[in-house]
């Protein structure tokens, strides 16, 4: 018999611990060339939006999966999510499909997760202050377990919709028990903030270089396309920059492509993928002044990585 597990099951049969140490996982065994992961294919419904096939085979953590998650920015605008997804669990030991889940919970825990390891490794040990620039469905998953991992003293939050920003708050400081204080522009959010994630669907930059403070980490979820950016390429340019799989990066990257193609940086200048620090083949932030951004654009093996944590609690 395949499981079924809604978006709810999931939350709730995952712990933060486990998720983090499974991502961590995933992000080393990737980058060590221990997982079967091809190219995503992205196949655009014209007009409208994505649909994402992402599969992935490791063997570490047991588990092939296959995610299929659709990005449409224009739900919101009927009231629906941008991101749906399901995820297809096999055990590899006998090729049985084990579990058939939804997969947008899931996607915004493993998506936060690369987000919290990114601010273990590279934010500083003092960072109090946190940030958050685009107050959707990710946003909420993101500064949830984000704040588990860095515990800041104070959150900011940004969106081109103000009432989106207010409605996040309000929903916010009930779930982490504290203070989230709305900014009236992405400027004072990041001159604020000694970390900052941004989770939006903008194609163009939502931070500037000259805003950002020596010391700040960046970790910026949202850009999936060579058309997107959220991040201003002259930042990048002086900026210690990670990513989560250089091979994707290259592909999907928007603001490192766009970086790139200008002439400001070479692929060579980025610094690691995420994976190599957590395996400690290469440091993390080394200096207390250093600007380091952190650039995921989402792997299948963050996916397994989840998917994992679930078979063996079905098991
Ligand atoms: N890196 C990953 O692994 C990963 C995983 C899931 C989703 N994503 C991407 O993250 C992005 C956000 O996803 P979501 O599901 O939260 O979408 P969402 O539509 O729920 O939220 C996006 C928010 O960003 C705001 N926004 C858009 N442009 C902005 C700008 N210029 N300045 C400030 N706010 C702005 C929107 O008003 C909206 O509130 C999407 O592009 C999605 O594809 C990435």
């Amino acid at each position: 018999m395949v499981a079924t597990l809604s978006d709810g099951e999931v939350e709730t049969l995952v712990s933060v611990e486990e998720l983090l140490s499974a991502v961590a996982e995933a992000f080393k065994a990737l980058s060590l060339g221990e997982v079967v992961m091809p190219p995503r294919s992205r196949i655009n419904v014209q007009g409208v939006g994505d649909i994402l096939l992402m599969p992935c085979l490791a063997p570490s953590l047991r588990v092939f999966s296959l995610k299929v998650v659709s990005v449409f920015p224009r739900n919101l605008e009927k009231g629906l999510p941008t991101t749906n997804a399901v995820v297809v669990a096999v055990d590899p030991a006998d090729g049985i499909p084990k579990l058939v889940a939804e997969a947008r919970a899931l996607t915004g825990l493993r998506t936060a997760a690369a987000t919290a390891l990114s601010v273990k490794h590279l934010a500083r040990s003092d960072a109090s202050s946190l940030g958050i620039i685009g107050c959707g469905y990710q946003a909420r998953w993101q500064l949830s377990i984000t704040q588990r991992v860095m515990r800041p003293d104070k959150v900011y939050a940004f969106d081109i919709y103000r009432d989106r920003a207010e409605r996040f708050a309000e929903e916010m400081r009930e779930k982490i028990g504290g203070e989230v204080e709305v900014c009236g522009s992405a400027e004072t959010l990041v001159r604020s903030c000694d970390v900052v994630i941004t989770a939006t669907t903008s194609k163009t930059p939502v931070v500037l270089k000259e805003w950002v403070r020596p010391g700040t980490h960046i970790s910026a979820i949202g850009a999936y396309t060579p058309e997107m950016a959220e991040i201003d390429p002259r930042l990048l340019a002086s900026s210690k920059v990670v990513v989560d799989f250089l091979n994707a990066a290259k592909e999907e990257a928007g603001e490192i492509i766009q970086a790139v193609k200008s002439g400001l940086m070479r692929w060579e200048d980025v610094y690691a993928e995420i994976g190599e620090i957590i395996a400690g083949r290469k440091a993390g932030r080394v200096d207390k002044s250093e600007v380091t951004i952190f650039k995921t654009v989402g792997t299948a093996a963050q996916d397994a990585a989840v998917a994992s944590i679930l078979l063996a609690k079905l098991s």
